[in-house]
């Protein structure tokens, strides 16, 4: 595992990005960066007011030059949104100078993690499960695409960690450019 590397956790959310990122982090004395309150605190918004404003597309454009930025620094543990993945970009920029890591879970699991949270306006207006069943399936190629894919079902966030670890250092299949995006849906285990 080379050191000066980012660190990347993608995947859908509530698979704990944002908790793993920071305990891996911690232990590895590195500097955490959480893509969403960096975004937030550039807009001077939290996520639904800035979703409410200027719309998804308004969103994604911020996240998109919050990559750029966290894309040309080192040393850093980044916890993406769940929806970077969706700009293959995106996923090339952070690629060309962090290991990404893509952390899943099943729609149970995220549902029971994120449900009734209101931070999340993807997830809003009902019917939460059928909404992150068909999300998870529209997004699993992206997701699919990345080499290093830890489950965290069943798993605290601290287990979690050393699983991230544990795969880092075994190293996975290297991401190429084509392999984004381009894998079959049914690599992203649904349930
Ligand atoms: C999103 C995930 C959220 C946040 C925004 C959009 C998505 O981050 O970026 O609400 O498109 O999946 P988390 O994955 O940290 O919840």
């Amino acid at each position: 595992m080379n050191s000066d590397r980012n660190i990347v956790l993608l995947g859908f959310m509530g698979t704990g990005k944002s908790a793993v990122g920071q305990i891996l982090a911690r232990r590895l004395g590195l500097d955490f960066v959480d893509l969403d309150k960096r975004i937030e605190a550039d807009a001077g918004a939290v996520i639904p007011e800035i979703f409410r404003s200027e719309g998804e597309d308004g969103f994604r454009a911020r996240e998109r030059r919050a990559v750029q930025e966290v894309s040309l620094r080192s040393g850093l543990v980044i916890a993406s949104g769940g929806g970077v993945v969706l700009n293959p970009d995106n996923v090339r920029d952070l690629d060309s100078t962090g290991s990404l890591v893509c952390l899943t879970a099943t729609p149970e699991t995220i549902l029971s993690r994120v449900g009734g949270d209101s931070e999340r306006p993807l997830l809003q207006g009902g019917a939460p499960l059928s909404r992150i069943r068909d999300l998870l399936i529209r997004r699993s190629p992206y997701y699919a695409g990345i080499a290093v894919q830890v489950a965290t079902d069943g798993l605290g966030a601290d287990a979690v960690a050393d699983a991230v670890l544990a795969a880092l250092v075994a190293g996975g299949r290297h991401n190429t450019p084509q392999s984004i995006g381009k894998a079959e849906p049914s690599a992203v285990r649904l349930n």
